[in-house]
């Protein structure tokens, strides 16, 4: 088209944005689930085992019929390499920056994406979940780019220290860059990172190659194969300057790095890691087959018992491991779908793409006797007591219009560069009451700490203001059942009140804490905490 020359406008722009590959022109279950290699260490020394993971650009087939994709990824790959610790190995991982200096998806300018002199790619990589010294969390203002660091002398990487001072679960890692978290993420910036431990060892779960960690995320495509997203420009809004990104919702499901791929399996059982690792999608798993999951794990660990389901919700950043009993299929193809209804009421509607996420083909042959369990008892998950709570936080999940006219969602209506108001204490219980009064759910995620959901409750938004007074409107509910255990993440349903409860700790400083909507994240819904040193008390 001779009026979208790159000269014109620069690229980027509406006025030339490619044609998009809408996802139903993709053929389903087209290509193999890729097998995510397990990472090397670098070396081992002194009981310390060392990594470094590389962050860079390169081309990558994301389905057959599509041209090759250029997208980021850690060592060469999207997702990136898994890496497998055991529970208190010391684990030392050089986070290298060697991306190029240009963002490859549109970057806001007016928010805190904007560093007009860093020309590179700021990146700072988080394992979620991880029970780690501040130092080495990932601080989303501990950026660092390929030439800059301006936290320190380190220049081009970073060291952190893992202790893994956990439970075994199903972590991973992604970037975690102040303002751009969606667009490093989107680009392919997250891999798995899995904890094990004696009493996961003992359960004889299904293991190695009957163990495959899932990441499903959505995306769209341009016509050339490159990645979509839309820029504050695309549409338009007329009379303001910039519009924002609310949501991202792509139209094809990607698991692995793949858009709806097929997994041949045996006729066995299988423990699978399904992890959410989309921008802003929710979804209602189940198997087309009708047939249960057994839940095993939440996310940060083992349930207690497992729990057999028909179908489960995954918001942003959640995860759940299942063990999915292909037995006596042999010749069965089943899809694993997602039923999730419209992901807010004026957003796009659920159509035939995103209600398919992958497809198993029971076919092989057994390779080996099946001698793994469901177990019956797994986890000691100890029961929730109010003795020790020392504090009760209440926390305003609202929105505000700021001077754009933009619609900003806010936790506790403060802004990121607002000072800190949380600062528990470190080594103490407290419970935090997360009070949604706009029209969305939030998957609200606190580093550091895992914690416990007690319930939700609705009450009246209409009657509520700056004193947080709560008038409910019905009773509390428990947790739903995959939601039973150990919790990185909790889901904030709009109208209701969701309490969680965490002990912080062992480690004080400066953590966050927000909305794993990642274009909530990017736009003010995170904000510091920091957990107080006990010391200070004494
Ligand atoms: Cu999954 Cu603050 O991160
Ligand atoms: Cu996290
Ligand atoms: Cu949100």
């Amino acid at each position: 088209d001779p009026w979208c020359q790159d000269s014109l406008c620069n690229g980027g722009g509406f006025c030339c944005a490619p044609e998009r590959a809408t996802g139903s022109k993709l053929r389903k279950f087209a290509d193999p689930l890729p097998v995510l290699p397990v990472k090397k260490p670098w070396f081992k020394e002194d009981g310390k085992t060392y990594y470094h993971l590389t962050m860079n650009q390169f081309k990558q087939r994301l389905h057959s019929d599509l041209p090759d994709t250029t997208v980021w990824g850690y060592d060469g790959m999207y997702p990136g390499p898994t890496v497998k610790v055991h529970t208190n190995e010391q684990v030392y991982v050089k986070w290298n920056n060697c991306l190029p200096d240009t963002h490859l998806l549109p970057v806001d300018q007016t928010v805190h994406g904007a560093y007009p002199d860093v020309p590179e790619v700021r990146t700072v990589t988080h394992i979620h979940g991880a029970c780690v010294r501040p130092e080495s969390d990932g601080y989303p203002e501990a950026w660092f780019t390929k030439n800059f660091d301006r936290t320190g002398p380190y220049f081009t990487r970073k060291m952190y220290h893992y202790e893994n001072c956990q439970q075994a679960s199903t972590l991973w890692y992604h970037d975690h860059a102040l303002g751009i978290t969606r667009l490093n993420v989107y680009a392919g910036l997250a891999g798995f990172y899995l904890i094990s431990d004696e009493n996961e060892k003992a359960l004889h779960l299904p293991e190695g190659e009957f163990d495959i960690p899932l990441l499903i995320q959505d995306r769209s495509f341009n016509a050339d194969g490159s990645l979509y997203y839309p820029s504050q420009t695309d549409p338009p809004v007329p009379g303001l300057e910039t519009s924002i990104v609310a949501m991202f919702f792509g139209d094809t499901i990607l698991v692995n790095g793949k858009v709806w791929p097929y997994l041949e399996v045996e006729p066995r059982r299988y423990r699978l890691r399904l992890l959410n690792g989309s921008n802003s999608r929710f979804y209602m798993l189940f198997l087309d087959s009708g047939q249960q999951m057994f839940q095993i794990a939440t996310d940060s660990g083992l349930r207690a018992v497992p729990a057999a389901l028909k179908q489960m919700t995954l918001a942003p950043a959640e995860r759940a491991e299942v063990i999915v009993d292909f037995t006596n299929m042999n010749g069965r193809e089943i899809v694993l779908k997602n039923a999730a209804p419209a992901p807010y009421p004026d957003g796009p509607k659920p159509d035939q793409d995103t209600a398919a996420v992958m497809q198993f083909r029971v076919k092989k042959r057994i390779t080996r006797i099946d001698t793994s369990r469901i177990p019956e008892v797994m986890n000691h998950i100890p029961p929730l007591s109010f003795k020790d709570v020392t504090r009760v936080r209440k926390l305003t999940l609202n929105s505000v219009t700021d001077q754009f006219g933009r619609d900003l969602m806010l936790l506790d209506n403060r802004t990121w560069d607002d000072p800190v108001t949380e600062n528990p204490v470190a080594g103490t219980t407290e419970i935090w009451t997360f009070i949604n009064v706009t029209m969305h759910t939030h998957p609200i995620h606190l580093h550091l700490v895992d914690f416990q959901i007690l319930d939700r409750q609705p009450f009246d938004v209409s009657r509520f203001t700056e004193k947080k007074e709560l008038r409910f409107t019905g009773s509390p509910r428990h947790p739903d059942t995959e939601e039973e255990g150990w919790k990185d993440t909790v889901r904030a349903d709009p109208g209701e009140v969701t309490r969680i409860k965490a002990r912080f700790g062992p480690f004080s400083g400066l953590y966050v804490w927000h909305c794993h909507i990642l274009e909530h994240e990017d736009y003010e819904m995170m904000r510091p905490f920091y957990v107080l040193s006990s010391q200070t008390f004494l």
